[in-house]
């Protein structure tokens, strides 16, 4: 098993080990006496793990009540956040009890907000069943729920006080979620770690203990400099530009790490185009997104996807940031004129020879 600790304003630690799930009890025992616990999962991963994880909470001590939702981005509401609101109040949970949040990236976002709003904030547990869920959204303290037809726009900045990551429960994924989960992951080298990235390029089946750990590493390190994503977390948004587009114009059939490696690879070679990249970053980067499955090729024109990323929330003023990379393993900020913007998707979606 890996601990990594997370320096944020809240420290915490994250897990990752095969068999975690089964020793969440005495984990979350290390973090606080037994109490109270509403466990927020979904309908999908409920018959899964939900049992097992209440057992080993009730041998440690704890009470659960359980909370199911049905699965799915759909459920990202306010409906459903006071559905959890609701029944952590009906179960008269108190500052010193616990909120857990079992699955993937909506339940770790929807029941982190209740977190943070319920009494100002209790504590929350999350156990991330996904594998993009292990190496993004469990971890930074990002919580939300999608409104007024945008994602992500209600949210709140709080940190959980453990996260366990078992990464035996990639296993009941499908490949295409495993997929998206590897888009995030291969980004990870291409911001910061280009030994990351060469293991995506070398070795056909990487450690998942070895990957989550690393990328949480990467991740925990930015978010210990800048909590609330006021500079350097925005190297995190790689290919997510372009990609957030593409999922607003297939109006979220594509799914988001599917529609970030396109991103990714769009940003990676407009960098090349505009002389910002000096190094074969996006002729790399193109071979281990093909290799894993994943798409390279943006299913929509550059105005639609400029119009797309100018109504998502980071904009600002006349000019939005971009991420691009520099060399492999090296990304940095790049500020585009918003009237440019347009210009400047088109220059990373030519076909070169
Ligand atoms: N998912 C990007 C971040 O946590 O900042």
């Amino acid at each position: 098993m890996n601990r990594i600790r997370i320096e944020a304003g809240a420290p915490y630690d994250v897990l990752v080990g095969d068999g975690l799930l089964g020793e969440a009890g005495a984990r979350m025992k290390e973090l606080l006496p037994p109490c109270r616990a509403v466990l927020v999962t979904d309908s999908n991963v409920a018959p899964l793990y939900a049992a097992g994880v209440e057992a080993s909470m009730t041998e440690a001590g704890f009470t659960v009540t359980r909370y199911v939702f049905p699965a799915g981005e759909a459920s990202k509401t306010m409906e459903t956040l006071t559905g959890i609101l609701t029944a952590l109040a009906s179960t008269g949970l108190t500052r010193s009890d616990l909120v857990v949040a079992l699955g993937g990236g909506v339940t770790g976002d929807m029941a982190g907000l209740a977190a943070a709003l319920y009494l100002r904030g209790v504590r929350y547990v999350q156990l991330p069943t996904t594998l993009l869920a292990a190496v993004d959204s469990s971890v930074g303290g990002k919580t939300a729920i999608d409104f007024a037809g945008r994602k992500n726009l209600v949210g709140a900045f709080y940190q959980p006080g453990l996260v366990l990551c078992d990464p035996g429960t990639f296993q009941t994924l499908s490949p295409e979620i495993i997929r998206d989960g590897l888009s995030e992951s291969i980004k990870y080298g291409v911001i910061c770690d280009e030994a990351l990235f060469a293991r995506f390029e070398s070795d056909p089946a990487p450690d998942m203990t070895e990957i989550v750990t690393r990328c949480v590493e990467i991740k925990g390190d930015i978010v210990a400099q800048d909590e609330h994503d006021t500079g350097l977390r925005q190297l995190l948004n790689f290919g997510h530009t372009p990609g957030h587009a593409i999922e607003a114009c297939s109006h979220y059939g594509i799914s988001h790490g599917h529609a970030v490696a396109i991103g990714m690879l769009l940003m990676a070679r407009a960098a090349t185009a505009a002389g910002i990249c000096k190094d074969d970053t996006a002729r790399r980067l193109e071979t281990v997104l093909r290799k894993t499955g994943l798409p390279t090729v943006a299913p929509y024109a550059p105005a639609q996807l400029a119009a797309a990323a100018l109504a998502d929330k980071k904009r600002r003023g006349g000019s939005i940031t971009l991420v691009v990379p520099k060399q492999m393993g090296a990304c940095v900020l790049h500020t585009v004129p918003v009237a440019e913007l347009e210009r400047f998707f088109a220059s990373g979606m030519e076909v070169r020879a």
